[in-house]
């Protein structure tokens, strides 16, 4: 709560951590990414006042990837309702967040709004309701991190453009199923830059606050309502580390979200968020330290939603 003293936790937690740092592998399907140095950690928590504190590399930009997908889902929610949930399902998917294979048998519509496929569904009706996908997650994002400079990095959005084979797979598929309101080009251009964001774990855990504050935004007014906060924490829970949810449920025992970036952003309804970033990252994508980093986070306040 307000006044707590993060700064001795995150050192512990920081120390206890290191043996795991630069374990995993870069994301390498983004040539972009590739370059990232694999021995960064930083860590950062913000209270529901907006107090925030860290350490390591936690002031730090780095490519925050699908962490991008609980900001649009909650800008959709916010600006459409719940008309959103007819075209994307709420269910984990146990596939990779890339896969294909779900969307033919399930006639197009995607197991959640956190894969992939889910993804484009929810920048689609984001760019319908809005007509400019990316600007209205961008001004959203630097009005929650009270930072103007939070930005798209165009050579990120551009090298996974150009590799971006599987999710213009994925995007044609939906189209042809009738999942998509949009020009697929457009809705890629638009899903790959908001995947291109380049943010801090400051800039994260203060951006993520309105799902600790129960929907309501930094300035005191309401995105979401209660209800709809919670639905959102419920789909992080169950489909926010993709096919290593359940682990993460086990290990971290709260509502993440992770991207190949190697950045993770977890809520304690109520209390906080944190964002953790390591770059090396599992087989199924998600943050090696960064998973530790939670776990120890968690057992050590005992603030996990269990
Ligand atoms: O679309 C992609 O493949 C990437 N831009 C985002 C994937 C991602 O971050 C998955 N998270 N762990």
């Amino acid at each position: 709560m307000a006044g707590v003293d993060y700064q001795p936790l995150l050192d512990e937690i920081a120390a206890g951590v290191r043996p795991q740092i630069g374990r995993g592998a870069v994301a390498s399907y983004i040539p972009a990414l590739a370059g990232v140095g694999i021995g960064h950690f930083g860590m950062a928590v913000a209270d529901i006042d907006g107090q925030v504190a860290g350490v390591g590399d936690w002031r730090r930009p780095f490519s925050v990837q699908s962490i991008s997908k609980i900001y649009t889902l909650a800008l959709v929610l916010a600006e459409g309702g719940e008309d959103v949930w007819r075209r994307v399902g709420r269910e984990p998917s146990g596939t990779p967040f890339n896969s294909l294979v779900q969307l033919e048998y399930e006639n197009g519509i995607p197991r959640n709004p956190f894969i992939n496929a889910g993804s484009l569904v929810v920048t689609d009706r984001l760019l319908s309701l809005t007509g400019d996908a990316r600007g209205a997650l961008r001004t959203f994002l630097r009005a929650e991190s009270c930072n103007r400079g939070v930005d798209f990095d165009i050579a990120v959005a551009d090298s996974e453009a150009e590799h971006g084979h599987r999710n213009a797979a994925l995007g044609h598929f939906l189209a042809d199923l009738g999942n998509l309101e949009n020009d697929v080009a457009d809705v890629l251009a638009h899903y790959f830059s908001q995947c291109a964001l380049a943010m801090s774990c400051r800039d994260l855990a203060l951006a993520t606050g309105f799902l600790a504050r129960h929907g309501l935004r930094g300035d005191g007014s309401r995105l979401l309502s209660v209800r709809e906060a919670k639905q959102v924490n419920g789909v992080m829970l169950t489909c926010g580390a993709y096919d290593a949810a359940g682990e993460f449920a086990y290990r971290v025992g709260l509502p993440g979200k992770s991207g190949v970036g190697g950045g993770i952003v977890a809520v304690v309804p109520g209390r906080c968020t944190v964002a953790v970033w390591s770059p090396g990252i599992d087989e199924q994508g998600n943050s090696v330290a960064g998973v530790a980093a939670l776990d120890h986070f968690t057992t050590l306040t005992g603030w996990s939603v269990f």
